[in-house]
């Protein structure tokens, strides 16, 4: 029997009965509140490195929203697809931040709670992100603005080793590198209200990461990576992985 997957009404309509307890588990373990497993579109991959305070925060907010009455469809979810995502045990020791007065350990914490990472590493055939290619881009999205790759975020030449701190601040507050617009799919309006010491933090944390060269654009045709395996702008100028 497929097992079901609740989709998207978070507001107290659906989520008036559930336990702080409850919600923090749904955002950090992947367990619904009526006990069903979360789909991993919903990151909880990544939230779970959520703290308690952050996580505690979260659910306040999410208890003051009006309740919207829209009781969404069951998702489906065939048993084959459930053996492959790993079912994350409950969270049994406490879980805090790191101590913003180190910005790059604090800044690291930001890039995975905000899921900068989820997005700027590019997918495995088999939709698990490619650990070599962390934060590296090319992962291919498609929305209503549409078909877009990541952009790659390390220090590399094929990345962004020009930005400085101000122009970092200024792409995630206007969205626009110099006179480009960026696509939607990276959103910016979740992140221009971060504040300063925030952006600061996430600044000096990719400063921190190796280099990764990967060319990516999407101003340029796509075409095949051999690198990362998808179809994305300078795509061919990137070489196979080496051989182990
Ligand atoms: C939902 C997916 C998504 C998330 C989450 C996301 N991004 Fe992006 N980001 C994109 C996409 C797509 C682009 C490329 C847009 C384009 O080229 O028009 C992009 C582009 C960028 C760029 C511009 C790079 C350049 O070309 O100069 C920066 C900087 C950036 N992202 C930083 C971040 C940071 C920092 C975070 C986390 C706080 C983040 N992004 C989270 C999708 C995402």
């Amino acid at each position: 029997m497929p097992c079901a997957s609740e989709g998207g009404n978070i507001t107290p309509h659906t989520l008036g009965d559930c336990s702080d307890q409850e919600i923090a588990r749904a955002i950090r373990g992947g367990t619904g509140c009526d006990g069903t497993r979360l789909f991993p579109v919903m990151p909880y991959f990544f939230f779970r490195a959520m703290s308690d305070d952050d996580t505690a925060a979260v659910v306040a907010y999410l208890r003051t929203l009006e309740p919207i009455e829209n009781d969404l469809a069951t998702t489906e979810i065939a048993e084959e697809v459930w053996a492959t995502i790993p079912q994350l045990p409950p969270l049994t020791e406490p879980v805090s931040a790191p101590d913003p007065s180190d910005p790059v350990a604090y800044g690291g914490y930001l890039a995975t709670v905000g899921l900068c990472v989820e997005c700027h590493t590019p997918l495995s055939p088999a939709g698990a992100p490619i650990q070599e290619l962390s934060f590296a881009g090319g992962r291919i999205l498609a929305g209503p603005w549409g078909t877009v790759a990541t952009a790659n975020l390390t220090t590399d030449v094929t990345g962004i080793p020009y930005y400085d701190e101000p122009t970092f601040k200024e792409v995630m507050r206007t969205c626009k590198v110099g006179a480009r617009e960026l696509n939607h799919l990276m959103p910016c309006e979740f992140y221009k209200g971060l504040t300063d010491d925030d952006l600061s933090a996430l600044y000096a944390f990719l400063r921190s990461i190796p280099p990764v060269a990967h060319s990516v654009s999407n101003v340029d045709e796509p075409t095949p990576c051999p690198l990362c395996g998808g179809t994305h702008g300078l795509g061919e100028r990137n070489p196979a992985p080496a051989e182990p």
